[in-house]
């Protein structure tokens, strides 16, 4: 504790849930909260980084000594998250971003037509900001972390992952009803690119956080 290992490094952090508008008043959205970003936030501060931290939709109290920057959909996040990262160390994707958005934006509230059916929701893919970042390095040596809920076969599907996304490390957490969303706690493992894994056992979101923060470092050299 106390190491100033990430001095005269610049971070950038995601954190929270994005949410996608179906018209003024609807979204689809999802139950993160942000408090793993948060906390990787704070571990980086404290370790002596210059943190960005890309805040999106989350109600958490600004950690002291980052810059927030705010983002809604995806494609805020998108655009927040490339200007941060142009000239980042690592850029660590802990938001839950939708994977599909709805086709077409009301603008007016949308209305039940009485005695009819409701009109299927169209959906189409958002961009995978991880992946476009990972291949895509905005400097040489850019070290890229992902986060991967699973709800079952784990490891399996993390590896997967990790290789499809193109990223260096991946923090792989088995979710349910009851399990890392807005909670305190996380167990996880982290899968590096070059093989390793590391487990973290069930514990506060701020040792995660540093489990995550003494891997990038060693990466950075
Ligand atoms: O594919 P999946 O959503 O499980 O991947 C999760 C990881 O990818 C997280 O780090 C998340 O921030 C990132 N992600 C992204 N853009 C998306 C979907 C996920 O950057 N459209």
């Amino acid at each position: 504790a106390g190491e100033q290992d990430l001095a005269g490094r610049h971070v950038v952090i995601s954190a929270g849930g994005t949410r996608e508008p179906l018209d003024p008043v609807r979204f689809l959205g999802n139950r993160s909260t942000g408090r793993q970003g948060y906390a990787l936030a704070r571990a980086a501060v404290a370790r002596g980084a210059r943190v960005t931290l890309v805040s999106v939709n989350s109600e958490l109290a600004d950690p002291a000594g980052a810059d927030v920057v705010r983002a809604g959909t995806a494609a805020q996040l998108r655009e927040a998250v490339l200007k941060a990262a142009a000239d980042a160390d690592a850029v660590v994707m802990a938001a839950a971003v939708a994977d599909f958005r709805p086709a077409h934006y009301a603008q007016g509230k949308i209305k039940k037509q009485e005695g009819a059916e409701p009109e299927p929701l169209a959906l189409v893919r958002n961009p995978d900001i991880l992946a476009e970042i990972s291949a895509d390095r905005a400097r040489p040596g850019q070290i890229v972390v992902g986060f991967a809920a699973e709800t079952d076969d784990v490891l399996a599907n993390g590896r997967a992952k990790l290789a499809r996304k193109g990223c260096d490390l991946l923090v792989v957490n088995e979710v349910g009803e009851h399990k890392t969303f807005g909670s305190d706690a996380n167990e996880a493992v982290v899968l590096a690119a070059d093989g390793t894994e590391t487990p973290v056992p069930y514990g506060p979101k701020d040792a995660l956080a540093d489990t995550v923060w003494d891997l990038v470092a060693a990466r950075l050299g």
